[in-house]
């Protein structure tokens, strides 16, 4: 017969033995295999307890008395090493925690620099005033050459350069039919940009089927050749810097007269023509780069959207958008804007 005062010894015993066995722990698996060790179905706790029976009827419930408080002093016990294993946790993450490494940028789309360019592009010309318009790209003869003063035989009507749908359905070879459009509608002063996608018969390293262009014009009594100079002067320094330099060549176009092409100084060499001794690659060694067409809007245009040629005068430009990105970004083929590479595109956000 077992007495209960061995019974009592063995509770008291386990209070010391489970004291040491959570002083060595240092996980939280160690804690629990301490658990499952003391307190499990068939741990140390549960192996004395199954001893009570053996006790006498008289003794039973001083030891049943004894062995609750020892159970609730093991869970005890084991509680307050749970929680101070989980703040020496918190306090351990905090200190393995770097401030400094960078976080995860979530991606973010951006613009094209195509578009990119064409926003740059209108909103000088909108803090000058001009309006900005847009017209279909499918077009017709009338806007896209007659009222233009293109006549049928005129080689830019040539079957190699236009994408025609129909004999007088065409897809735009150029946004010129904008200022047709525009003149149309309305009455001088009228000053818009019409920035757009243009199609040509065209394909190879430096022409592309479709393209971009902007193209720009200003009526209204008194224009001069010196405000089409101002304007196209403060716009470049503008778009490439103050230090470039600006030059207007003699041309021909059908809808402007007087024309002319203009021309900045290389944005590669500086206008040098050479790059450490070697031949500039984009100015060819001329200084140079053609940037725009431009000229005083012809009478004969006046004459189709019915503006007093006697009262109004007006000036008008086209540019290319594809070209002036690439000069401006220093991208050197134009595929690079219609394939669409990622690592190209994520350049310009
Ligand atoms: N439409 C011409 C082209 O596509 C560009 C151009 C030149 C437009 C001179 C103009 C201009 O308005 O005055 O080549």
């Amino acid at each position: 017969m077992i007495s209960v005062q061995d019974i009592i010894q063995d509770l008291e015993g386990l209070i010391q033995e489970l004291e040491q066995s959570l002083g060595q722990a240092s996980s939280f698996q160690e804690l629990e295999k301490i658990r499952v060790e003391y307190l499990g179905r068939k741990g140390r706790l549960a192996q004395v307890m199954s001893r009570l029976p053996e006790l006498s009827k008289e003794d039973r419930p001083q030891a049943g008395k004894k062995a609750n408080e020892i159970k609730n002093k093991l869970h005890e016990l084991f509680e307050e090493k749970k929680e101070s294993l989980e703040e020496q946790k918190n306090r351990l993450d905090l200190a393995t925690f770097d401030p400094t490494i960078p976080g995860r940028n979530p991606d973010v789309g951006s613009l094209h620099p195509i578009t990119r360019v064409i926003e740059d592009i209108c909103s000088v010309f909108i803090q000058l005033g001009f309006d900005v318009v847009s017209g279909p790209e499918v077009e017709n003869d009338f806007y896209n050459f007659e009222a233009l003063n293109i006549p049928p035989e005129h080689p830019a009507r040539d079957m190699q350069d236009t994408l025609y749908i129909t004999d007088k359905i065409l897809l735009r070879t150029h946004t010129s039919p904008l200022q047709i459009r525009t003149m149309l509608k309305r009455k001088p002063p009228v000053a818009a940009v019409a920035p757009g996608k243009v199609y040509r018969r065209d394909s190879d390293l430096t022409h592309t089927p479709m393209f971009h262009q902007i193209e720009g014009f200003l009526v209204d009594t008194q224009v001069s050749m010196a405000d089409l100079r101002g304007t196209l002067t403060a716009f470049l320094h503008r778009i490439f810097g103050p230090k470039t330099r600006v030059r207007f060549r003699p041309s021909f176009f059908p809808f402007t007269e007087p024309s002319a092409e203009v021309d900045i100084s290389c944005v590669m060499c500086g206008g040098e023509g050479k790059i450490d001794g070697q031949t500039c690659r984009v100015c060819k060694e001329t200084g140079w780069v053609e940037i725009l067409g431009c000229g005083m809007i012809d009478p004969a245009v006046f004459a189709m959207v019915d503006y007093d040629p006697e009262k109004y005068s007006g000036f008008a430009f086209g540019l290319g958008v594809e070209r002036i990105a690439m000069l401006k970004y220093g991208i050197g083929d134009l595929r690079m804007f219609f394939e669409n590479d990622i690592r190209f595109l994520q350049q310009f956000v």
